[in-house]
């Protein structure tokens, strides 16, 4: 589906709820020239999300939320997502499922990362079970979002080899640098 009209860049937001090593990679990829995206707004359910301070560093502006309740969270989101006229939803490591209301008044128009090469292993701990099933790949993929969990159409994914002394971190790291990747290339592919 295509969001970009004319040659204007994608007002985009980015959901997060810890580190946000992705954010930090999206906001870099978004200063470039010819990136298709602007990042609006940063929003998370975390106050203590370390990934905050990536928004502030760059003068995005970063709203938090309590999506225990998670109607209270969207409706909230839903406010200044409108008011700020966001076409594109980044999830980046955002660790709450969105309701169908909320996925539907966005559809086509949210992503998700995933550490696994879905469908398999969708959720969580998903290193912990690729090395536990003894997988002899594990990966990333980048798809959008519907609110069954981790379901949406793929649009891009990267394999990437379990070694055989891999622990959950090791694993984790090499497919991160993998996700630095694919995230900026998907949102190229859907939005050129
Ligand atoms: C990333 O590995 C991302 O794929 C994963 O959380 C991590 C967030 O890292 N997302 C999920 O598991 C979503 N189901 P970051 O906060 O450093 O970007």
């Amino acid at each position: 589906m295509k969001i970009l009209s004319g040659n204007k860049k994608t007002k985009t937001a980015i959901f997060i709820s810890g580190k946000g090593t992705n954010l930090k990679n999206l906001i870099k990829f978004s200063k470039l020239k010819n990136s298709p995206i602007k990042i609006e707004l940063v929003i998370s359910n975390n106050k203590y999300a370390k990934g905050l301070k990536h928004a502030s560093q760059n003068k995005i502006k970063k709203k938090i939320f309590n999506f225990n309740n998670i109607y209270n969270g969207e409706k909230k989101s839903l406010k200044i997502l409108l008011k700020k006229k966001i076409k594109l939803i980044c999830l980046a490591g955002f660790m709450k499922i969105l309701s169908k209301n909320f996925t539907k008044r966005f559809k086509g128009k949210i992503i998700n990362i995933h550490p696994s090469l879905l469908p398999k292993f969708k959720g969580l701990n998903t290193h912990k079970r690729a090395i536990k099933n003894k997988e002899k790949f594990s990966g990333c993929t980048v798809h959008y979002v519907t609110s069954k969990l981790d379901s949406g159409k793929i649009i891009l994914q990267k394999k990437v080899p379990i070694k055989k002394n891999d622990t959950v971190y090791s694993l984790q790291k090499r497919v991160l640098k993998e996700e630095y990747k694919i995230y900026p290339k998907a949102i190229s592919k859907i939005l050129n």
